[in-house]
């Protein structure tokens, strides 16, 4: 029994010797009742001590002004630690830094878009299959969250066409978050990032799309690299490619190993009329790929789902 409780059982002892107060003669009881009163005041002041130690050594005055680090008695859930960055923002920093140092503008991008940014502006025929490939959600009010950031094309184009007529190109990349019905594995999220680059001048050539993809992929991957494209379709390039790197030994590949990074093209004359440009006045290029899995391919992380899940484990690495 800890000392709070023997005292208490004094007290109820002392309680229950005070009721035979009613037993005594008369001329005895205000001296017991004296006597009693005092034993049970002191067994009081005891235990209001006893409590008032019990406090102060089991439970820490707590200082809101403290880091919990500092104070290491404090119980976890008062924990104070100070946020960082989440790996996936830093990482969109260094691509967009590296294509601002390359020319390129920065515009961002948006979580709620609709039917016309996602598919016909960008060339999609109406009712077409290739719609479906793109395991849109829908909104109730039938707003799409986009699933490419090819959703921003033809906004860049409207932006900036005035640059062609000064005799300047549009150099633009747009990252962002997007959105896809996606069965959730490793290698598949319902939620990543893309980053989308547009280029359009009098005289652009598919020769330049490949030099700017080889510089970007090179700088940040700090190393050379052997890149190789494929065809693809998509129905706002023509023609289209699928743009590959050779994984490069120092992040665990073998020769001949090579991983599709993004898709790119020359952007079709209908997507470029669209925006009120002219296809036979000025030629474009635009590519669009994730992010996440650029970055697992630096870090060397095989489980995608980690981005968005919020698993401090997991961000603490960084
Ligand atoms: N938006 C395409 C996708 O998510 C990738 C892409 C392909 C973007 C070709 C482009 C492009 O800008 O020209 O699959």
């Amino acid at each position: 029994m800890d000392e709070i409780e023997k005292l208490k059982a004094k007290l109820k002892e002392i309680n229950a010797r005070a009721g035979k107060i009613r037993e005594l003669p008369v001329e005895e009881k205000a001296e017991f009742g004296r006597k009693i009163n005092a034993e049970r005041e002191a067994v009081l002041a005891e235990i209001a001590e006893a409590e008032r130690k019990s406090l102060d050594t089991e439970v820490e005055p707590i200082d809101i002004t403290a880091w919990s680090g500092v104070n290491e008695k404090m119980p976890e859930f008062y924990s104070a630690e100070m946020g960082s960055k989440h790996p996936l923002m830093t990482e969109l920093d260094r691509v967009t830094d590296i294509y601002q140092m390359m020319g390129f503008e920065v515009m961002e991008s948006r979580q709620l878009d609709d039917e016309f940014h996602m598919f016909d502006s960008l060339n999609f025929p109406k009712e077409h299959p290739a719609r479906d490939g793109y395991d849109t959600f829908r909104t109730e009010e039938g707003l799409i969250p986009p699933a490419h950031t090819s959703t921003m094309q033809h906004r860049v184009l409207k932006k900036y066409k005035s640059r062609l007529d000064e005799g300047k190109a549009i150099a633009v990349v747009v990252p962002g978050r997007v959105f896809r019905n996606e069965d959730v594995d490793a290698t598949h999220e319902h939620t990543f990032y893309q980053c989308e680059g547009v280029y359009v001048s009098k005289d652009c050539t598919m020769g330049d799309m490949l030099g700017i993809l080889r510089e970007f992929f090179e700088k940040y991957y700090k190393q050379k690299l052997n890149i190789r494209t494929q065809p693809g379709y998509f129905p706002f390039t023509e023609p289209s490619l699928e743009f590959l790197i050779e994984k490069p030994k120092s992040l665990g590949g073998k020769k001949g190993d090579y991983l599709e990074m993004l898709g790119c093209g020359m952007i079709h004359p209908n997507v470029l009329k669209m925006a009120g440009i002219d296809p036979t006045k000025y030629h474009g290029f635009a590519w669009g790929g994730g992010i996440d899995r650029l970055v697992m391919l630096r870090y060397g992380l095989n489980d995608v789902r980690n981005f968005e899940s919020g698993n401090l484990n997991f961000l603490r690495e960084f």
